[in-house]
């Protein structure tokens, strides 16, 4: 008996529907074999504002594959990463209907999808002669640290209702998720995963993206019990976090009004500081050292303190005479002198470039771990003051602070 056709169905809307099955197999397959390395989706005609294109591509977190939506709007881009049925779910909602063409590239294929003004969709494939492969470690380097969903990035204005990223804010989206990389990997190091109660001391927090980040990271990614605090100058702005803290109705963050230069506190674990005006940076080490914290970060600014006090063999003069490098040369030999004063003191010390300098000026990182069985470091401190001698320096805030911190 010859099957007959639903009577809503020409023939043609027939065998359209058949070559979409027939695409949707062939990713399942490509997917399911690992060949896939990419399906653009493209002259889309749905009602998303602005966006243009989908790139899907294979990523590689936690030692699984996941798969890379790539939404391309006309001024930014998004990126959400699904589990390959729900790739395949989304997938089948998106084709036909809202975009009208798809290339797909497999290890040794090529497929071109186009869907017709009157539906119908067409199929074309061609063998490749050279086998390529996906590139997930390229992928992996654009991994996110912070989900893109959650509430407390829409709470601060960096994700608008539905969890996409506002324009304005996507650098700031990528320096949150610089800092938690940056934090993840010093945790790992320093045995606080075990901790059972972690305390967080974020001073100069401003407006707070990164110490909500923080506790996003420990309390939701991490599933740990931590105490975040925030200290800040402004009042305004600590009632800022504070109303935000209530509305996302969170527990373990607060923030209070202080000085760092006064502030008083015991056991912090992870000590930050991150833009904190001039000297505000070394008080906060201190209270990092002086508690014995497993983790101190920071990313100095403003290096008021030592460029009043440099003075270089007469050779340099001219090179000192512009500003700008007077200004350089202060914030070397300030963070040099910081990054020892860590080492002396029983900490394993690095000093890197935070974010690139297209997102902020801003952009240095000291991120000391504490070694184990920490004891003085004569050596450094031997070589701090070579190079205070050597630069005319008197004194320097941390050093002062430090003084008797450590018995020899
Ligand atoms: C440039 S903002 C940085 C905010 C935040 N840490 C970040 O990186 O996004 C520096 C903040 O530190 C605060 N601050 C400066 N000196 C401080 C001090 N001595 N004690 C507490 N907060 C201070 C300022 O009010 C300001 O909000």
């Amino acid at each position: 008996m010859t099957a007959t056709l639903p009577t809503s169905f020409t023939s043609s809307e027939q065998s359209s529907n058949t070559e979409l099955q027939r695409f949707f197999s062939l990713i399942e397959q490509l997917m399911q074999e690992q060949q896939l390395i990419r399906l653009v989706l493209s002259k889309y005609q749905g009602p998303a504002l602005q966006l243009r294109r989908l790139e899907i591509s294979p990523v590689e977190i936690k030692s699984k594959i996941c798969w890379r939506f790539v939404w391309q709007y006309q001024t930014n881009h998004q990126t959400q990463n699904y589990g390959a049925a729900d790739a395949l779910a989304l997938l089948r909602t998106l084709l036909p209907e809202e975009f009208k063409a798809a290339q797909l590239q497999a290890n040794a294929s090529e497929t071109q999808m186009t869907i017709s003004k009157k539906g119908k969709v067409l199929l074309n494939s061609k063998k490749i002669s050279t086998k390529q492969t996906a590139d997930i470690s390229h992928n992996r380097e654009k991994q996110r640290f912070v989900e893109q969903s959650r509430p407390f990035l829409t709470a601060l204005g960096v994700t608008d209702v539905q969890g996409r990223i506002i324009p304005a804010m996507a650098n700031k989206w990528k320096q949150i998720n610089k800092f938690i990389e940056i934090l993840q990997a010093a945790v790992k190091d320093s045995g606080l995963l075990q901790a059972t109660q972690l305390h967080v001391a974020d001073f100069g927090s401003g407006k707070a993206y990164l110490t909500f980040a923080m506790h996003d990271y420990f309390c939701h990614t991490l599933g740990l019990t931590a105490k975040i605090t925030g200290v800040e100058l402004r009042q305004n702005l600590v009632d800022l976090c504070n109303n935000t803290v209530a509305k996302l109705n969170l527990s373990g963050i607060h923030f209070e009004q202080g000085d760092v230069k006064h502030f008083q506190t015991r056991g912090i674990n992870v000590m930050v500081a991150l833009h904190a005006c001039d000297v505000a940076t070394d008080y906060a080490i201190n209270m990092g050292v002086r508690t014995g914290a497993e983790i101190i970060m920071c990313s100095p600014c403003c290096h008021k303190e030592i460029r009043p006090q440099i003075r270089l063999p007469d050779v340099m003069a001219p090179m000192l005479s512009h500003g700008i490098h007077l200004g350089q040369e202060a914030e070397m030999v300030t963070d040099s002198l910081r990054a020892l004063l860590l080492e002396a003191h029983g900490y394993h010390t690095k000093v890197f470039e935070f974010i690139s300098l297209e997102h902020t000026s801003k952009n240095k990182m000291i991120l000391a771990t504490k070694r184990k069985n920490a004891v003085v470091n004569s050596e450094a401190l031997q070589q701090i003051a070579s190079i205070k001698q050597f630069y005319g320096i008197k004194q320097q805030c941390l050093e002062q602070l430090l003084q008797g911190a450590f018995q020899k």
